[in-house]
């Protein structure tokens, strides 16, 4: 084994991921297989959560998102890539750990309050959604994750998750825990199509494994500079969303692109049409993937199995410490 720092990140299996996962997160996770002992998980549990009343996806979404994270250049020779409902003992310390959280700590995370209150179409003011940041909590500690690489939103549930190791380090005099930092990613926020917020209520995102067809209907239909009306007004790159893609996904390439829009040498359609050429180009490996064996589902299946195994006996061995400390077993 090694003695490097573990890290334990997440994602929900509840939607297809989309460029704004692969700029904003799982670049980042492939980068950090250099440095760390990693830990990547199918928060299936977590999915089930909110999207209870229409599950028969989970499974198949979860597939998919390992074979994106495959694509992406995730290594399970390097990193355990496992589900969260193949490990139970997850439910078993969220258990311990729901009995120490004072209610107040968890009524107060933010954004279970602004989920409550937003998401439309879902009843979410459930009894386990309360909960949600402290499961999270317990995917973290099961593994005695040093660090936790996640975006801004992700905070205050990293924060529970430090108060909750103290609160056991106190109640139980037993220091099995260390508290998880987050790793905040550094790269800026890729916007949806249309400018706002990429999200999947939006429907203003591509997908990594979408069709070339498809992302080039949905790249023509890109927002530009609002103040270039014709080609011959000067472009304001820093305003314009299609160029923030070009610096996302050509970083070369991006420096004199900008400056030919500036300098009106380059129209919003043109600027449209080859970026999509090379979002088709650079998403291509995710389209192989998936095309592999049977939609690339028995590839996940094995490395999810092989991934389970490992990552069910570190959480054994933490459960048995946990156990011990709090009078159980
Ligand atoms: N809440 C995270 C999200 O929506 C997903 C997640 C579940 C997670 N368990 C985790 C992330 C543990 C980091 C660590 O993005």
């Amino acid at each position: 084994m090694t003695s490097r720092p573990r890290i334990l990140s997440g994602m929900r299996p509840t939607g297809p991921l989309h460029l704004g996962h692969w700029v904003g997160a799982l670049k980042n996770w492939v980068e950090l297989q250099g440095k760390y002992d990693c830990f990547f998980m199918v928060a299936d549990w977590h999915a089930l959560m909110s999207e209870y009343e229409h599950p028969a996806e989970i499974r198949r979404r979860s597939r998919e998102m390992v074979s994106d994270w495959l694509a992406a250049g995730v290594d399970p020779s390097r990193s355990v890539i496992f589900r969260q409902s193949d490990v139970p003992e997850h439910l078993e310390l969220y258990m311990v750990l729901s009995i120490l959280s004072p209610l107040g700590w968890v009524e107060r995370v933010p954004t279970y309050k602004e989920q409550v209150r937003e998401v439309t179409g879902r009843f979410l003011a459930t009894y386990g959604f309360l909960g949600y940041p402290v499961l999270q909590a317990a995917d973290i500690l099961l593994y005695k994750a040093d660090a936790v690489p996640v975006g801004e939103d992700q905070v205050p549930h990293l924060e529970l998750a430090r108060e909750i190791v103290r609160r056991f380090k106190f109640l139980y005099q037993a220091e099995i825990f260390p508290e998880p930092k987050p790793l905040l990613t550094q790269e800026a926020r890729l916007l949806g199509l249309d400018g706002r917020k990429m999200s999947k209520s939006y429907d203003n995102f591509v997908a990594l494994a979408e069709v070339p067809e498809e992302i080039r209907r949905k790249t023509q239909k890109m927002f530009t500079d609002p103040k270039r009306i014709r080609m011959n007004d000067p472009g304001h790159p820093e305003t314009c969303n299609v160029c923030h893609y070009w610096k996302a996904f050509a970083p070369e390439e991006a420096p004199r692109i900008w400056e030919e829009c500036r300098t009106s040498k380059r129209g919003c359609t043109q600027n449209k049409q080859e970026l999509s050429e090379r979002l088709i180009q650079a998403t291509e490996k995710f389209r192989a993937r998936r095309s592999r064996g049977d939609g690339g589902s028995s590839e996940a299946d094995q490395i999810l199995r092989s991934g389970a195994g490992k990552a069910r006996e570190i959480a054994q061995a933490t459960m048995r410490e946990v156990r011990q400390a709090v009078g159980l077993g």
